[in-house]
């Protein structure tokens, strides 16, 4: 099978794509025909050395399957070949998704909504999961509460908001003014542009100055010694964004505020969950653009960069036909 592989760690000519030995299922594992996948920054993360200690070389990164299951392993019982499946390979844990086939543990495997084509299922599993987890799992949002989505036009941002306000949250979220018509056609009730206004500042103007009950980092830097000026008492603060640097958080005292870390767990059940809120209408992936499996180092370059114009995901195309749905497909 083709496969874009990792030889060495560094810039996008350290990807090539070649072919490798196509992988067999074990004993609960189903071999899945990979449709499509799409980009995180954990894969330019994983590509430049990031995490070089947990990737043995050569690696083929990637973190999200939509697919067809075309055989199974040993004692699987879950699915038979032929179901669309979505799911996010183990993290650090074996290959990953940039390849025309992937074996996985049945119990990490969903059944895909038959709603999105791959392309959009594939641009899903892992924001997806992420967002599922930080505001469903850990911050508790609760109907009527508000919460601050940080980056709201990007890959998880694009989602929580959606999650946030299935929930029947109150979404505050920052972005670039050129994505204000986006971040709010995806339910944003207030939008703060980032690269001119203070955050903090707005909250507490629209707020009457009881700041908001979550706030959801997917940025980084100083968010986490921020976030209490913006949040109310009792608040909770999720952040998905590795500590670069140590941070003071006595501010978070007087608020009584809670802080949580998500690093993004596999399981059927999260899937199932956001299939249930896709399948009502209340959560669609966006893709912003579409690449094939050769160009995933340009794929790459465009996600890395600043000022990209990117609206939620790059998906890649394994499989031509990946941007149809079931539906589409009968008709
Ligand atoms: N812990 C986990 O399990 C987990 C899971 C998924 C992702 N992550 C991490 O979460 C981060 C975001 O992932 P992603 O997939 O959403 O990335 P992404 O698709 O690249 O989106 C990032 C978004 O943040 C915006 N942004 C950049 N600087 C900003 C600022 N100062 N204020 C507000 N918005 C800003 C960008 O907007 P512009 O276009 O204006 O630059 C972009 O829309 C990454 O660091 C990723 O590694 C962690």
């Amino acid at each position: 099978m083709k496969a874009m592989t990792l030889n060495t760690f560094g810039g996008i000519d350290a990807f090539e794509l070649r072919e490798v030995p196509k992988p067999v299922p074990g004993a609960g594992q189903v071999l899945v025909r990979v449709h499509a996948t799409s980009i995180n920054p954990l894969d330019y993360q994983v590509r430049r050395g990031d995490y070089q200690d947990y990737v043995p070389l050569p690696a083929i990164t990637g973190h999200d399957v939509s697919g067809v299951v075309e055989e199974v392993g040993p004692g699987v019982t879950a699915f038979v070949p032929g179901d669309e499946v979505w799911y996010t390979p183990q993290i650090f844990d074996g290959p990953g998704s940039y390849a025309e086939y992937h074996v996985a543990a049945e119990n990490i495997v969903g059944k895909k909504p038959a709603s999105l084509s791959h392309l959009e299922a594939a641009s899903l599993t892992l924001v997806g999961g992420t967002a599922w987890e930080a505001l469903v799992g850990r911050a508790q949002l609760r109907v009527g509460e508000s919460i601050l989505v940080h980056g709201g036009a990007g890959g998880v941002g694009h989602v929580a908001i959606q999650v946030a306000k299935a929930i029947g949250a109150r979404v505050f979220t920052t972005a670039r003014a050129e994505q204000f018509d986006f971040v709010r056609g995806l339910g944003a009730d207030v939008v703060i542009d980032y690269q001119k206004e203070d955050y903090v500042d707005v909250i507490m103007r629209e707020t009457a100055g009881q700041g908001v009950n979550v706030v959801f980092d997917t940025i980084g830097g100083d968010t986490l010694t921020r976030s209490p000026d913006a949040l109310a008492q009792l608040g909770r603060v999720v952040s998905i964004v590795d500590l670069a640097k140590p941070q003071n958080l006595i501010q978070a005292w007087g608020k009584n505020a809670s802080y949580h870390f998500v690093f993004t767990r596999q399981n059927r059940g999260k899937l199932d969950e956001l299939s249930a809120l896709v399948e009502r209408g209340q959560l669609r992936p966006h893709v912003g653009a579409t690449y094939s499996l050769a160009d995933i180092p340009l794929a790459h370059a465009r996600l890395e960069s600043r000022d990209n114009g990117l609206r939620g995901k790059i998906a890649i195309a394994v499989v031509p036909s990946a941007n149809t749905n079931a539906t589409q497909a009968q008709s």
